[in-house]
């Protein structure tokens, strides 16, 4: 069996090295990685494979930044050929980002089957670029893989046949797992003893001057009392310097590596993010998170984590920071099937599919074991 995975963006990479290290542990699987090049710095991309060891990608598409249309639209005029080309079985994209749905268009259209990795997340805010990917790739996909019990259920509510929708729990957290001990190892490295760590970069908090300053105000307010470490997204930066704001007084980084931020995040007070990965990091390392939008796709986050939604709510913002700060942070459990074993779920499905080619089509026999883990 032939899987190709298609990645792009930051957040893709740790979703997909779990998988991949799963699916090579079978023999009778090959594996062809094609990375679009939407993220193409360094700091956002080679640092990633090297530490979550993932190999070099076979096919590069070198697609680079653009506007949403000729971003996708570009993805997906690369990507057709390297699909016809390489003829996989079955092609696997991951999360919301405009990689994810281009990929999963041109295979719809190729009649290649589509696995999506992280399926059913939905914010039901149509305002988030993320949202859209989300729900076309979903209605694309012929495996949908998803992470919680909320996932299954907007599936279900969209019309998906229960038979393409398999829980098999957090990619994400897989890989938190596999390196939190090398993470733990590492020093403080120059980092305040006691932080608030922020990241910013959704375009509905950063494209707008005026709601990006507000932000920023807070967050200087915060800085009196709470040191705040801000690793800065280059979106977030080429906004900053834009709109002609000023962020010096705030401990500033470049974007970390994935254990570097693992390792900051572990040893925070407190985050503060409009993220939708660090919502789900955060409730795993039992770190409060304040999250700086209306609504999440993540809600397992708030009801069972560490997660409150404040919006651009400042007075809730300073209000559930005093209560972290005086130690009397909400407290969270960690979600069902985030337990580091989400990737080789995957790959127990997509390997029984093998059999399915070779024997009944109708009977896919992952299918069962996979929901009997549930
Ligand atoms: C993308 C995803 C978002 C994800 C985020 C993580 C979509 C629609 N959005 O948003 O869901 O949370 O990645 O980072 O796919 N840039 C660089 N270097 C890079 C990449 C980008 O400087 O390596 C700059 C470019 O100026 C670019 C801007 O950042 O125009 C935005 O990059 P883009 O990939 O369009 O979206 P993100 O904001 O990163």
């Amino acid at each position: 069996m032939h899987i190709l995975h298609v990645v792009g963006a930051r957040p893709n990479f740790m979703k997909m090295a779990p998988v991949l290290r799963a699916l090579g542990r079978r023999p009778a699987v090959k594996q062809t990685l094609v990375h679009t090049g939407q993220h193409y710095d360094a700091n956002m991309s080679d640092v990633f494979f090297s530490q979550l060891q993932i190999p070099a990608p076979d096919v590069n598409l070198g697609v680079g930044s653009g506007s949403h249309a000729r971003q996708t639209a570009e993805i997906m005029s690369r990507f057709e050929p390297v699909v016809l080309e390489r003829t996989p079985d079955v092609v696997l994209v991951y999360g919301d980002v405009n990689s994810t749905v281009a990929a999963a268009l041109v295979c719809a259209k190729l009649g290649v089957r589509v696995g999506h990795v992280e399926a059913g997340l939905r914010s039901f805010d149509w305002s988030m670029p993320e949202e859209i990917n989300r729900v076309v790739t979903d209605r694309l996909a012929d495996f949908l893989f998803t992470p919680s019990e909320d996932g299954d259920t907007n599936l279900e509510r969209e019309g998906i046949p229960a038979e393409k929708i398999y829980r098999v729990g957090n990619v994400m957290i897989d890989s938190l797992i596999h390196l939190l001990p090398t993470a733990m190892q590492y020093s403080k490295n120059g980092s305040p003893e006691r932080y608030a760590l922020v990241t910013l970069h959704r375009p509905s908090n950063v494209d707008d001057s005026h709601t990006l300053k507000s932000i920023l105000e807070s967050l200087l307010e915060i800085n009196e009392k709470l040191d705040v470490v801000f690793p800065v997204h280059p979106r977030t930066r080429q906004r900053v310097s834009e709109f002609g704001l000023k962020l010096e007084k705030l401990h500033l980084l470049e974007p970390l590596p994935y254990i570097e931020f693992l390792a900051l995040q572990r040893r925070a007070v407190v985050v503060i993010t409009d993220s939708g990965g660090i919502q789900e990091e955060t409730t795993y390392l039992g770190v409060p998170c304040l999250t700086l939008r209306n609504n999440t796709e993540r809600p397992v986050t708030v009801s069972l984590g560490t997660n409150v939604v404040v919006g651009n709510d400042r007075e809730l913002l300073n209000s559930e920071l005093s209560r972290i700060v005086e130690g009397k942070a909400k407290k969270g459990t960690i979600p069902p099937l985030w337990d580091g074993h989400a990737g080789e779920r995957i790959a127990d499905v997509l390997h029984s599919l093998q059999f399915q080619t070779e024997g009944s089509p109708s009977d896919c026999a992952g299918r069962t074991t996979t929901r009997g883990v549930q």
